[in-house]
């Protein structure tokens, strides 16, 4: 099977996009897609050789899909990126995209999640999800739950280093079914 060239997409610390860069040098990540400049991921990146491509206000998603194909990324990993992608380009990259969320999804898609779930009679967790045209919608790869503690910032801790975990485990394993 041909090796997976990724492209990260990330708006923030990047903290997910460092687990996946401490990994196997065999893992190629070919490219980070950022719409926040100043975006700590963004040093990360660039610290670790890998070329970054900013979605400024003038640029399209039509621009963003023929640069991908260009530089030979055959599949996106979506660490913490602040824009929802629009319906036609999940549809190009069918079922190659993958998300990390911060819930046991279907619980607490969207926004705030953490918090949502923190104040919730329900557990907390991480979701790694196919991503389709329905936000935080896609098909489960894999789930785990973390124990909630009393205090939110120990259990923001605690999903944050399962999202790490989960995030090394899908990217070392993980076969699209569009190849
Ligand atoms: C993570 O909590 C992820 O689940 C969510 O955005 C956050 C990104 O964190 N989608 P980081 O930028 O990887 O540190």
């Amino acid at each position: 099977m041909a090796a997976l060239n990724w492209a990260v997409f990330v708006s923030g610390s990047g903290s997910n996009l460092r687990a996946i860069l401490d990994m196997h040098r065999a893992l190629n990540v070919r490219l980070l897609v950022t719409q926040r400049k100043l975006a700590y991921g963004v040093k990360r990146a660039r610290r670790a050789g890998v070329p970054v491509w900013h979605f400024d206000k003038d640029k399209t998603w039509n621009q963003l899909d023929a640069y991908l194909n260009e530089r030979g990324v055959n599949a996106i990993f979506l660490a913490g990126f602040m824009k929802i992608l629009p319906a036609d380009f999940v549809s190009k990259w069918n079922r190659r995209i993958i998300n990390v969320h911060p819930s046991l999804l279907p619980l607490f898609p969207g926004v705030s999640s953490i918090q949502r779930s923190f104040e919730s009679e329900f557990a907390m967790g991480v979701t790694i999800h196919e991503v389709n045209e329905i936000v935080d919608g896609g098909k489960v790869l894999i789930q785990r739950q973390v124990r909630k503690s009393e205090k939110i910032e120990e259990a923001e801790r605690l999903v944050h280093l399962k999202e790490h975990q989960l995030v090394q485990k899908v990217v070392e394993a993980w076969i699209p079914e569009q190849m």
